[in-house]
C-alpha cells in the first residue's frame, strides 16, 4: 500500500512515498534553512511563504521519483503538529485537498511520534513496548511506546530543548546557525575532559534541563577577554559530552524503569556522531538494543510521517476534512 507523507512543521517542505510502512520509494526535502541563517534562527513568515511556493513541486517530484501514478496513492499522511502554525497549515491544507480530490483517507500525525518511526525503516521492528527518545531543535522527550497508537510521555525538558542548547552555545562561541553540526565539528579538535560542565538536576527523574549548562558556558566565556581557538574547541567538546551523558543516563534509566531492552531514538540531534557512538556502546553494554535512524532521516522528513501514518491506518485510525493544526510547541 502506497502512502504519501507530507511534512511542513518547521523550515522543511517534504513529501515522500512509502510502501507498506517500510520501503521508502522517494523522500524529497526542500529546506529554507539558508534564508534563516543570517537571523540566527527560524523566521516563521519566511518558512511558510517558502513552503507555499514549493509544496506542489515537492509533492510532484516525490511522486515522479517513486515511479507511481497518483491513482496508486492509497493514504495521505500529514504532520498535524507540533510546529509553526503557518507552516503546518500549508501541509495540512494541501493534504486535505489531495485526499478529497483523490478520494483517499487522510491521517494527521504527531511530528514527535513520527521522529520515533524514522529509526524503524529497513529493520526488524522492536517488540512493543519500547522506550523512545526524541531530541531535536524544539523538543527533548522520552516516550513509552505501547504501540504506535498508544504513546505516553515519560519525561521532557523543563526549559530549553537539547538542539536549542547546541544552537545557543554555538551563538555564544560565535560559530553560527544551526549550532549542532558546528559544535560537533569543533568538538573533534577539543578535549572533552578539560572543563567540568554538567546538566542541571531535575525534579522528575526522566526530565531534562539544558538551560543551566548553556548559562555555565556563557559565564565561562565571559571570564576570558580573548578566547584562544584551542579553548573554544575544549568548551565545545566539554559541553557536547555533558549533554550526551545526560541523554544517555536518562534513556538508560527509562529503559530500566519500564523494564524494556529496546530503545528507539530520533530527531535532529541524533545526527551527532559522538552521541551515536557513545549511546550505541553504553546501551549495548547494558543489554539494550538501540535503533538509530540513518543520518538523512534525523532531520525533518516526510518518510517518517508516511511510515507512521501507515501504521495508524492499519489500527483503524483516520482524520476527516476538519483536521486542523495542533500547533503549540511543546517539549
Ligand atoms: O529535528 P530537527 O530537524 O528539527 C526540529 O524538529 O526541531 O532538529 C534540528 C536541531 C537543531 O537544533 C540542530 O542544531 C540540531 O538539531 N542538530 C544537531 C546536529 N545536527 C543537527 N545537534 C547536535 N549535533 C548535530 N550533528
Ligand atoms: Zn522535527
Amino acid at each position: 500500500m502506497y502512502v504519501l507523507g507530507i511534512e511542513t512543521s518547521c523550515d522543511e517542505t517534504s513529501a515522500s512515498l512509502v510502501k507498506d510502512g517500510s520501503r521508502i520509494l522517494s523522500n524529497v526535502v526542500a529546506s529554507s534553512l539558508n534564508m534563516h541563517k543570517k537571523y540566527g534562527g527560524i523566521v516563521p513568515e519566511i518558512a511558510f511563504r517558502k513552503q507555499l511556493e514549493t509544496i506542489t513541486a515537492v509533492v510532484d517530484s516525490a511522486v515522479k521519483q517513486a515511479r507511481i501514478k497518483l491513482k496508486d496513492i492509497k493514504i495521505i499522511s500529514v504532520t498535524k503538529g507540533p510546529g509553526l502554525l503557518g507552516s503546518l497549515l500549508v501541509g495540512i491544507s494541501f493534504a486535505k485537498a489531495a485526499s478529497y480530490s483523490l478520494g483517499v483517507p487522510l491521517l494527521g500525525v504527531n511530528h514527535l511520534y513520527a521522529h520515533i518511526y524514522s529509526g524503524l525503516f529497513n529493520v526488524k521492528k522492536p517488540k512493543f513496548p519500547f522506550v523512545a527518545l526524541v531530541v531535536s531543535g524544539g523538543h527533548t522527550s522520552l516516550f513509552y511506546v505501547k504501540d504506535f497508537a498508544k504513546i505516553r510521555l515519560l519525561g521532557s525538558t523543563q526549559d530549553d530543548a537539547c538542539g536549542e542548547s547546541f544552537d545557543k552555545v554555538a551563538k555564544i562561541l560565535g560559530l553560527g546557525y544551526p549550532g549542532g553540526p558546528l559544535i560537533e565539528k569543533l568538538a573533534k579538535q577539543g578535549n572533552s575532559k578539560k572543563i567540568k560542565f554538567s546538566c542541571s538536576g531535575t525534579k522528575g527523574a526522566l526530565d531534562f534541563s539544558f538551560s543551566g549548562i548553556k548559562t555555565a558556558v556563557l559565564y565561562y566565556v565571559k571570564k576570558h577577554a580573548i578566547l584562544p581557538k584551542e579553548l573554544t574547541a575544549d568548551i565545545a567538546a566539554s559541553f557536547q559530552e555533558a549533554v550526551i551523558d545526560a541523554l544517555i543516563k536518562k534513556s538508560v534509566l527509562a529503559c530500566k524503569l519500564k523494564k524494556t531492552g529496546h530503545l528507539v531514538v530520533g530527531g535532529g540531534v541524533v545526527a551527532n556522531s559522538r552521541l551515536r557512538e557513545k549511546l550505541f556502546r553504553e546501551t549495548k553494554d547494558k543489554g539494550i538494543n538501540t535503533y538509530f535512524p540513518p543520518k538523512e532521516l534525523c532531520m525533518d522528513n516526510a518518510a517518517m510521517v508516511a511510515g507512521l501514518g501507515y501504521q495508524l491506518f492499519r489500527k483503524g485510525l483516520s482524520s476527516d476534512l476538519s483536521l486542523s493544526a495542533d500547533f503549540p510547541l511543546f517539549t
